[in-house]
């Protein structure tokens, strides 16, 4: 029996209308754009307004633009994963009211908390199930509402985050095509420098958690900075060379979307030119588990079939990881 490989057949994302410019955030926190521009790339970032309207809201939205685009029925939908750390409730998961807005009633589902890398643990775990022949149609989903989790007095974390998802679907085929490789990595301990103090088991929510701002992002911004530079040029850099890639035959890699001095940092230890990096800060911001799924979503044209892409992220856990994936189709 021919192996089989987990193709990525198509790709939905979403982000919401309202766009937050540094210009506003200047309004809100003594900050510029110009250091927000020059220290991050970021110009501008999506923001979901209104009452009751969590994550899902954005992962619904993505889900629903990849079966309008790739025409399959959602009933034949057999798993779908959500990774994200802003889910709509701590449960149920996220995934299940997803699926069940887009009638993928046949599918289950499960929410998977990996931060920044998320989506990349998501596609390896999602593909692996495809890869073992036991379900044929996964959809992958990544996204956050970071604005829920925002302190907006605080300079440091909210000129970063935004909101927003994406999404694939991963089919088998036999070809050599899909999700071929991947190393992922945690160390929790790196829970010191990123995380959320509050609402969770160990400090559960109270007047006092609110009083002391305990809801919110907390960053300490320079020190995961180091880690990420180090780490996920490092991880990409070495699946790269165990699957004999090289710069001259990587068509894209496509880097999780934190700062543009991390990514440029990645592109270089990689020896990768600028034209081959997929790149959407400036208008998304840092969308956590979204980023990747949304490089794809904004790139989905200019991929052909045959692409060799790196995938790589880097986030709160520590979490990180690359994943070498072989483009499916051209659109
Ligand atoms: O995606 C999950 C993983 N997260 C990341 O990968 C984020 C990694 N970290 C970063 O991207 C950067 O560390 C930040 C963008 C968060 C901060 O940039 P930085 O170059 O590391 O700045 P810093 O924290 O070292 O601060 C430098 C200065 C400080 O002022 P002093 O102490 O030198 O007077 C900060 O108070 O910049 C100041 N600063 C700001 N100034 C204007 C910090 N934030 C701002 C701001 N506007 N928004």
């Amino acid at each position: 029996m021919s192996k089989i490989n987990a193709a990525i057949t198509g790709v939905g994302g979403y982000v919401p209308e309202y766009i937050l410019t540094n210009k506003e955030l200047e309004k809100m926190v003594d900050t510029s754009d110009e250091w927000i521009t020059s220290r991050t790339g970021i110009k501008e970032r999506r923001i979901l307004k209104g009452e009751n309207q969590g994550v899902s809201i954005l992962g619904i939205n993505a889900v629903k633009d990849l079966i309008a685009k790739t025409k399959i029925d959602p009933k034949e939908n057999e798993l779908l994963i959500f990774a994200t750390v802003t889910a709509d409730m701590t449960f149920p998961a996220t995934a299940n009211i997803v699926a069940s807005a887009v009638g993928a009633t046949n599918a289950f589902s499960y929410d998977m908390s990996a931060a920044c890398s998320g989506f990349i643990y998501a596609l390896t775990t999602g593909a692996s199930f495809i890869k073992s022949g036991m379900y044929k149609k996964v959809v992958v989903v990544g996204g956050d509402k970071m604005s829920a989790i925002m302190d907006y007095t605080d300079r440091t974390t909210c000129i970063i985050f935004g909101d927003g998802a994406g999404c694939v679907l991963l089919e088998p085929t036999t070809e050599e095509v899909g999700v071929i490789d991947s190393i992922l990595k945690s160390d929790g301990g790196g829970e010191s420098y990123l995380h959320m103090k509050a609402g969770g088991s160990r400090i559960p929510a109270s007047h006092d958690t609110v009083d002391k701002r305990q809801h919110f992002v907390y960053q300490e911004g320079s020190a995961v900075f180091k880690f990420a530079v180090t780490n996920m040029a490092e991880v990409a850099a070495q699946l790269a060379e165990r699957n004999h890639l090289t710069r001259e035959t990587i068509d894209w890699l496509v880097p999780h979307q934190a700062n543009k001095r991390i990514i440029d940092a990645t592109a270089n230890r990689v020896g990768i030119t600028e034209d081959k990096v997929m790149m959407n800060i400036e208008k998304y911001g840092n969308t956590t588990a979204g980023t990747i799924p949304l490089l794809l979503w904004d790139y989905e044209k200019k991929l052909k079939k045959g692409d060799d892409l790196i995938l790589a992220a880097f986030g709160g856990g520590f979490t990180w990881g690359a994943v070498y994936v072989k483009w499916a189709y051209t659109s």
